[in-house]
């Protein structure tokens, strides 16, 4: 999804806020993009070489940098994930051909764009200017009344060039500056704030934006409505981001804007006001998340990284909950025990690999606390009438906290009077701050797209809060949760010795590396191990992958099963191994490869395979946090083995932030 950076920097030379706007677009990255550029108000004192080109009616050098009259300077790249590399190069020629004086102030914007409306050719890549090319912006999100906005904007006199729904944005703010009779006097800052007021107004959909005027020097202001936007303050350095890791490398004072809120911020100064110009104070975010946690630290790529980092995230997700004398707390969700008990039915709403955590909260929760509990895909739910009161907890799954579609749902359930309670990754977060209730995992920064360590630290989440609702209604014995519990804690453990298999697990990626045809079946919390083994498969290594629920593959898939398919079965000890095991049959009659996650020294289930995933023993209801790491291996060898770059997949976005 798009990736918003803007800087203003005291005492800085125009390569030292290049830099911090390329270091930060970097880290951007892992959302998914496909294009990229950067925007810098060039302060006079800085330009002490030749001086760039005057705006070429187009704003056009021949090279693709556009350098407007006005002391703009827009690089942009189309060349895919590329990008990044081409505006590195593009800002150091910049930088030779300018000079690199220190100066007063420097202030600039950047953007990796992930296409939604509009192609990813540079003209549709961010920063978008105005026709005067005093205004630069970049956004995140979708304007849904752009089409009306530009007609308008065209009748005015405005050309637009590029075929984004983000243009109007800048044409719409140089109308507010121009209509604003101050002109050329005053506070610019203050009148770049109002002229967003204005516009924000204006704007149907989801934004999050950053703006710089080139006669507003060292301002930028921002804004944001749904899309996340996060700002980062030092004593010399201001910065708006949207998301934490791009801003951890220079400070931990950082606040998230509220929707409809707008900030103007230089080094030393901030306003921020809610969309009609009324000041707020902003509340600081607590974030305990270090540098080196969103760092490589020597390891390929992040997706192993994280999948080593499993038993860590999921020891600390039981840390503080499990406690040593084998009770549970869970204090920190702001619902009291009576709330608790007062609740008819559960929905759990997620997507992606949150919402197959969320699938096997539905098992457990509806075995061991005996509640109704419907799981849905956040976008489905939000758009089909579900019915909810005062008694309905609504558990929204979600790593970022930010998916659009998720944060949507939510705010139905809220609206419907649910109790609404957020398992999600990150502290702060846009659900965590509008939920009633939240529940952290504590699995530290996701960089990969495809998510593993905060998949299994949301599983783990989601059985304490089973466990504590059993706890707290009496639906389960003390005793049973007693062990259970004594079952979870020795998880990282067993997690440990699941990921000692890792070089087993890349055979078997070896042995069926040429295959391009696969199912994933499993029954019962097996099931959503299943689609999750798929949905990695296909997120990283781009192979058809099938999840099915055993049972149901003989009621059309079957059809498929023919030689060479390969067919992966989640076949660890349960009640339903040996209905499992008949599943096993049907497609191994057809020709079918089998692979098989099994339990440790399992013979009769190997002896049904050709290849087996080892796995230790665990409770049959906890056994998803394990059945799922070959899995995760297995899609993440299959992808190396096939070229794939398995940290930035094509077309997937970490953060989706639009419908
Ligand atoms: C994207 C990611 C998935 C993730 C899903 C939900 O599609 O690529 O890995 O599972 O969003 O994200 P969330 O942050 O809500 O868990």
């Amino acid at each position: 999804m798009c990736g918003i950076i803007a800087v203003s920097k005291r005492t800085a030379a125009l390569a030292d806020v290049l830099d911090i706007l390329r270091g930060a677009l970097e880290s951007l990255e892992y959302r998914g993009y496909d294009s990229a550029g950067v925007a810098v108000v060039i302060p006079p004192e800085a330009v002490t070489g030749k001086a760039p080109a005057g705006k070429a009616s187009a704003g056009k050098a021949p090279d693709g940098q556009e350098v407007s009259d006005d002391k703009i300077w827009i690089a942009k790249s189309a060349a895919g994930t590329g990008s990044l590399n081409e505006l590195a190069k593009k800002c150091e020629q910049f930088v030779l051909s300018v000079g690199n004086a220190p100066t007063d102030i420097v202030a600039g914007i950047g953007h990796t764009r992930w296409a939604t409306h509009g192609r990813p050719i540079e003209a549709n890549a961010h920063p978008l200017m105005s026709c005067n090319g005093e205004v630069a912006i970049v956004h995140n999100g979708i304007i849904e009344n752009y089409f009306e906005l530009g007609a308008q904007l065209q009748k005015d006199g405005h050309e637009l060039t590029s075929e984004t729904d983000s243009e109007v944005i800048a044409h719409l703010i140089e109308s507010e500056l121009a209509k604003d009779g101050s002109a050329d006097v005053g506070d610019n800052g203050e009148r770049l704030h109002k002229a967003v007021l204005k516009t924000v107004a204006a704007l149907k959909g989801s934004f999050a934006l950053a703006i710089v005027w080139s006669k507003a020097e060292g301002t930028v202001v921002a804004a944001r409505r749904i899309s996340p936007l996060i700002v980062g303050i030092t004593s010399d350095l201001i910065l708006v981001a949207s998301d934490i890791p791009a801003l951890l490398g220079y400070t931990r004072e950082l606040f998230a804007l509220e929707d409809d809120q707008v900030v103007q911020l230089r080094p030393g100064f901030l306003k921020l006001t809610d969309i009609k110009g009324a000041e707020i104070e902003p509340t600081p975010m607590n974030v305990d998340w270090d540098v080196q946690a969103a760092q490589r630290q020597g390891w390929d790529d992040f997706m192993c990284k994280e999948i080593h980092e499993q038993p860590s995230a999921v020891r600390d997700t039981l840390m503080g909950r499990l406690l040593p004398n084998g009770t549970l707390t869970l204090d920190e969700t702001r619902f009291s025990d009576d709330e608790l008990r007062s609740i008819e039915k559960v929905f759990i709403v997620g997507c992606g690999s949150s919402f197959h955590a969320g699938m096997v909260a539905k098992y457990v929760i509806e075995h061991w606390v005996r509640l109704t509990t419907e799981v849905d895909i956040a976008s489905e739910l939000r758009y089909r009438d579900p019915i909810m009161d005062s008694r309905t907890l609504v558990v929204g799954v979600s790593q970022s906290g930010e998916t659009i579609d998720t944060l949507r749902a939510l705010r139905e359930a809220k609206r419907q009077k649910a109790k609404v309670l957020v398992v999600t990754n990150v502290v702060d977060s846009s659900m965590a701050r509008e939920a009633d209730g939240v529940l952290y995992t504590r699995a530290g920064p996701e960089i990969g797209v495809a998510s593993t360590k905060t998949h299994l630290a949301q599983i783990t989440a989601l059985e304490i809060l089973a466990l504590y609702l059993a706890e707290l209604r009496g639906t389960l014995y003390r005793q049973e949760i007693s062990q259970l519990l004594k079952a979870l804690a020795k998880l990282p453990l067993k997690l440990e010795q699941t990921l000692a298999h890792e070089a087993e697990v890349s055979l078997v990626a070896d042995q069926f590396g040429q295959a391009n045809t696969f199912f994933f079946i499993g029954r019962h919390v097996g099931y959503p191990v299943a689609l999750e083994g798929a949905l990695k498969l296909k997120e990283i290594a781009y192979l058809q992958a099938q999840g099915y629920a055993a049972g149901e593959l003989k009621h059309g898939p079957i059809a498929l099963i023919e030689p060479g398919v390969v067919v992966v079965g989640v076949a660890t000890r349960t009640l339903l191994w040996e209905k499992l095991m008949a599943n096993i049959a049907e497609v191994r009659a057809r020709g079918a490869s089998v692979v098989l996650v099994a339990n440790q020294g399992d013979t009769e289930t190997a002896e049904r395979a050709d290849a087996v995933l080892w796995v230790p023993t665990t409770h049959p209801l906890l056994a998803p946090i394990l059945d799922i790491v070959p899995l995760q291996m297995l899609a993440y060898f299959l992808a190396i083995k096939h070229g794939n770059n398995v940290d930035k997949p094509r077309n997937l976005a970490k953060t989706v932030t639009v419908e």
